[in-house]
């Protein structure tokens, strides 16, 4: 029962997931500067950087990054801030055990500068998303979601400080029912198998 966790920079989901007690057992890197990769190394995991730009085409690159994750034989793999986009064999490969946080409610805002759209929709939640990762990019079933309100006075940063807070509460627990085998799938839905598990989570005053 054991994580592998693909980040690309900051990494502070990363530590969330550690600090939770969840079983990782290696995080690998796309970029050698990642912050990420310090914390990592602090808390004495197995690190490994796999740099995009050292491959010809997507596909080599999946096929390397797909090699140091499956050294680990992981039940499942955590996109956590990786920027990458991934190549439909890869996806296929992980199938219903890799997941990504998203930070927006999706499906509104998959992509990127989700909070500055956010903003300049004028939409009065926002939140994050943790999905199954599928060929469809940030298209995935969605595992749960936390909401979070937009103040009129908001700015990206402050919006995105708040939206972050929840991330590291939604994501160690979206991944512990992966790892524990409490989700199923049906006609792309996601449902957790525990009745005293909620899939979302509103943070009203966060
Ligand atoms: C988070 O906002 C996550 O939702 C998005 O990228 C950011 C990563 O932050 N996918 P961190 O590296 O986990 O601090």
């Amino acid at each position: 029962m054991s994580l592998v966790v693909l980040i690309s920079g900051r990494g502070s989901n990363l530590q969330a997931i550690v600090q939770a007690g969840l079983p990782v057992v290696a995080v690998i890197s796309n970029r050698a500067d990642a912050a990420g990769l310090e914390y990592a190394r602090k808390r004495g995991l197995a690190t490994t950087v796999v740099p995009h730009k050292d491959f010809a085409t997507r596909e080599a690159f999946d096929e390397a990054l797909a090699r140091e994750i499956d050294r680990h034989a992981p039940r499942a793999v955590a996109n956590a801030g990786f920027m990458r986009i991934l190549t439909p064999g890869f996806v296929a490969r992980y199938a219903v055990r890799i997941v990504n946080i998203h930070p927006s409610l999706l499906p509104a805002f998959p992509g990127l500068d989700t909070h500055a759209r956010a903003l300049a929709a004028g939409v009065k939640l926002h939140g994050c998303t943790v999905h199954f990762v599928t060929a469809d990019l940030d298209g995935g079933p969605i595992i749960a979601q936390a909401a979070v309100p937009v103040l009129a006075d908001d700015t990206v940063a402050a919006l995105a400080a708040r939206v972050l807070r929840q991330e590291h509460v939604l994501y160690p627990r979206a991944l512990a029912w992966l790892l524990g085998g409490k989700l199923v799938i049906l006609d792309g839905r996601v449902r957790v198998e525990d009745p005293d598990e909620k899939q979302f989570l509103f943070a009203p005053d966060a």
